[in-house]
């Protein structure tokens, strides 16, 4: 089962080193994010599979790393200049400011109704060009990396004589200043995304939307994001971008936020390359762009078959690197069973949790909505315990739970057991996984063990496919957990019978391999580790 609360999410990408809040010893700054040790090999692995399929993997693909500040005119010929708002409204009682169409007319804050009326907030961040600050000294920092892909279109076009239908795909920082930054790496306000500017003949556009969006289907499968836990948003009129004559956005369930946007797929016409050009008016254009006074450029291409020149149509799939990353961490994670408690230790946290939501219902200091939240959840969990289990660290961590003396008893009784019955481990597809294998020796002071493994180590990772660490900091049980937890997919043990001191002398020169979903071991000759591993971690 996937993630059931964003906590768990959290709660893991903390402790393990996923994610931190960016400048946290300061306080930190709202809406923005530090990748870990493990977060930055998990953002990498994501991108590189991305890049692999769209560009190495196909015949129609280029490849661009545009800047990130850029002339202030391809902003104005964006459009974003003009339309790149978001709906922006005070509280007149707590003074709290707020996107008007993610409140329903109440602020969040202090629940009053008397809101200022909705105006645009434009979403661009400014930064100052050079030493003067003056009118003509201010850039943005871009608010996505299409523009970079659009502007460049002539350059990528001379120097690959590439024809239509092609693509160039693009990966990097975007910058947007949200009115309210939230839900953890879903909204915030600086982030990566991964886009493809798809260049093709007019009329042919709605055929190669379509194909598209099966292809960026396909990839998010691969990636561990199965078919039938996406839902395809077909975009109504009133809702799209001022560039798209037709949006798919792929939908994913995440857990706390809801069915929310994970990739836009848009049929941007010939809007961008038509808006960045100069003399339109001998363009044949269909969309709607600004005047351009400004561009040296006419951004078209050169149909033989036809001996003109035209503006292609450009279909973009356009996906953000933290919400897929949130999306991999929600879909594999789990926390199981691995062997049944004792019934009467499980009895006695069942004992204990009723006595805690009992102190939670007698509460007076506790909010109704604190206590009602507490019980809820309490109840739900009391009904599945066994399964349940590892649940009671977050229901121990809602707000107002920390104010119940009782809340010790149980996660005293609690954390022992699911420490000894449990594990939480996050199935990620091997490709993405941070690590792909740890290895072990099984005494950490027995110099033959250590060297064994420390060599085996080094040996895998040679590669350099296969991020490889050597860990002797626990008892093997307790670095598998460890391991489970953050995706490693495979585990190794150097033990006695590898070093010919075991009591199997056939087992000399070889390891145990565990796999992370099963839990399975296999004994493997060093010899051949490496070939056993390389094809099982490229799945
Ligand atoms: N070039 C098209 C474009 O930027 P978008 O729908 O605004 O379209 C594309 O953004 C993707 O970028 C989204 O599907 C989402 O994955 C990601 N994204 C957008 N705003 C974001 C934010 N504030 N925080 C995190 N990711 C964001």
């Amino acid at each position: 089962m996937p993630a059931t609360s964003l906590d768990q999410i959290v709660a893991l990408a903390k402790r393990r080193g996923f994610i931190f809040p960016s400048s946290e010893i300061y306080g930190g700054l709202q809406g923005v994010y530090d990748y870990g040790p493990l977060g930055v090999e998990l953002k990498n692995n994501i991108i590189a599979d991305w890049w692999r399929t769209n560009v190495y993997e196909r015949d129609d693909m280029e490849g661009l790393d545009a800047a990130i500040l850029m002339n202030r005119l391809v902003w104005k010929y964006s459009g974003h200049e003009e339309t790149f708002n978001d709906p922006l409204v005070d509280c007149r009682t707590c003074k709290m400011r707020w996107r008007a169409d993610h409140i329903h007319g109440v602020c969040p804050n202090c629940g009053s109704r008397d809101l200022t009326e909705p105006r645009p907030f434009n979403m661009m961040f400014r930064t100052q060009i050079g030493p003067v600050a003056d009118s003509g000294s201010f850039a943005y920092l871009r608010p996505e990396t299409a523009q970079g892909i659009f502007v460049n279109f002539a350059n990528v076009l001379t120097t690959t004589a590439r024809k239509l239908p092609f693509g160039i795909a693009q990966v990097g920082k975007a910058f947007r200043n949200e009115i309210n930054p939230r839900n953890f790496l879903f909204r915030v306000r600086e982030f990566e995304q991964m886009e493809i500017e798809y260049f093709v003949m007019p009329g042919t556009d709605e055929e190669w939307h379509q194909r598209w969006l099966e292809d960026r289907l396909k990839w998010w499968e691969q990636i561990g994001i199965p078919r039938s836990r996406i839902t395809i948003y077909d975009v109504p009129a009133d809702e799209l971008a001022h560039y798209s004559k037709r949006t798919f956005d792929l939908m994913y369930d995440y857990p706390n936020i809801g069915v929310q946007e994970i990739e836009g797929i848009a049929n941007r016409t010939d809007y961008d390359l038509g808006s960045h050009s100069k003399d339109q008016d001998q363009l044949n254009l269909t969309a709607r762009v600004n005047h351009n006074e400004d561009s040296i450029a006419r951004l078209t291409y050169f149909d033989q078959a036809s001996g003109r020149h035209l503006v292609p149509y450009v279909i973009e799939p356009s996906a953000g690197v933290g919400r897929c990353m949130l999306a991999v961490l929600c879909e594999g994670y789990a926390e199981e069973l691995t062997k049944a408690p004792p019934a009467e230790r499980l009895a006695a946290v069942g004992e204990a949790l009723q006595s805690f939501l009992k102190s939670v219902g007698r509460n007076e200091k506790l909010s109704g909505e604190a206590r009602d939240a507490i019980l809820a959840r309490g109840q739900e969990l009391a009904q599945a315990l066994t399964e349940r289990l590892p649940e009671v660290e977050q229901l121990l961590a809602m707000p107002g739970a920390d104010q119940i003396e009782v809340g010790k008893k149980l996660r005293g009784q609690a954390q022992p057991l699911i420490d000894e019955h449990y594990r939480t481990v996050l199935r990620l597809k091997p490709r993405l996984a941070p690590i792909k294998v740890a290895v072990f020796p099984l005494k950490r002071n027995h110099d033959q063990l250590v060297a064994t493994a420390k060599a085996v180590r080094r040996q895998l990772q040679t590669g350099g496919e296969m991020r490889t660490i050597y860990d002797d900091t626990g008892a093997i049980g307790k670095l598998y957990r460890r391991q489970d937890e953050i995706g490693t997919p495979f585990c190794i043990t150097v033990d006695f019978d590898t070093i010919g001191q075991g009591k199997d002398p056939a087992l000399a020169g070889t390891v145990t391999v565990r796999d992370r979903d099963t839990m399975t071991q296999e004994r493997v000759p060093i010899a051949e580790l490496e070939g056993y591993l390389r094809e099982k971690v490229r799945g």
